[in-house]
């Protein structure tokens, strides 16, 4: 089980959005519009299908591979995508992954995965990708910088403790965190890809109050784990950053990464 809950996938999904890098958005299409059809892209770890709606419209001739271990995320995908003849959905733990599935792949797309993942991981996956020669979008990998426009004296430690907690084991082994980007670009420019990355940070205004109470809740249980911070500090942080949230002109950041890895011809 990963954790991440429909309403979270909901919540974010237009911050994603707006978030995402455009220039990469433009190079997929531009990848894809110059191979011969048919174009199959797989979204792995696809959550409810962000990727596949953020994608899709400017890609109509795509067939689409959905997966994702998590049935009720899957279950809630195929409702709001409803049944198409381009799309099939996969129930796969990308840990005992069927190579198969990648047969007629051109290529993968990922969005918000690459962080929870590990060294390892990242170091099979790419090699799948390479003997293959299929191209990887991986959008949205947490870089480790959150920043509040309105400063707190803890935020500093917080996120130091947030960041830790990230490089727990998601299912994958010790996560890369705030690491991933470099990681998985390096191994992607060493496997022979050429590899563009940008920038995709969150800016996050009072009006997206309902995912920054979200998210400020969510620090919690791993600042707790990490175990630095007295609950009784870590109260007044929360109580603080709560209030700030609807404060007029206040805005949080939070860093990411997009990458795209693209085989050479
Ligand atoms: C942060 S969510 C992102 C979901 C979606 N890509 C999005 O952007 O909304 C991470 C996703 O990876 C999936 N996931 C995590 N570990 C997985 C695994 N071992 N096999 C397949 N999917 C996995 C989770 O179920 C979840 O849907």
């Amino acid at each position: 089980m990963s954790g991440f809950e429909t309403n979270w996938l909901t919540l974010r999904e237009p911050a994603d959005r707006d978030a995402r890098a455009e220039s990469l958005l433009e190079m997929v299409h531009a990848h894809l519009s110059a191979l011969p059809p048919p174009h199959v892209i797989m979204d792995i770890g696809c959550g409810t299908g962000s990727t596949y709606r953020t994608l899709s419209p400017a890609l109509p001739e795509a067939a689409w591979k959905l997966l994702d271990y998590e049935t009720v995320l899957l279950d809630e995908a195929k409702r709001e995508i409803g049944a198409r003849d381009n799309i099939e959905f996969h129930c796969q733990d990308l840990n005992k992954l069927d190579e198969t599935l990648f047969d007629d792949v051109a290529i993968v797309t990922a969005s918000a995965l690459f962080d929870l993942c590990s060294g390892q991981f990242c170091s099979r996956f790419v090699d799948l990708l390479t003997r293959r020669k299929i191209g990887l979008y991986a959008a949205l990998n947490y870089d480790g910088v959150i920043d509040w426009s309105v400063d707190h004296p803890l935020d500093k430690q917080v996120v130091a403790d947030f960041n830790r907690h990230q490089q727990s084991d998601k299912g994958f082994g010790p996560a890369l965190g705030p690491d991933a980007s470099d990681h998985l670009s390096a191994l992607c420019e060493a496997s022979g890809f050429t590899v563009k990355t940008a920038s995709s940070p969150w800016r996050l205004d009072p009006e997206t109050a309902e995912l920054q109470n979200e998210f400020l809740l969510g620090f919690s249980r791993p600042i707790h784990e990490i175990g630095n911070i007295s609950d009784a500090d870590f109260k007044g942080w929360l109580d603080f950053r709560l209030s700030h949230i609807g404060v007029k002109n206040s805005v949080c950041t939070v860093g990411h990464t997009d990458i795209l890895a693209l085989p050479r011809t």
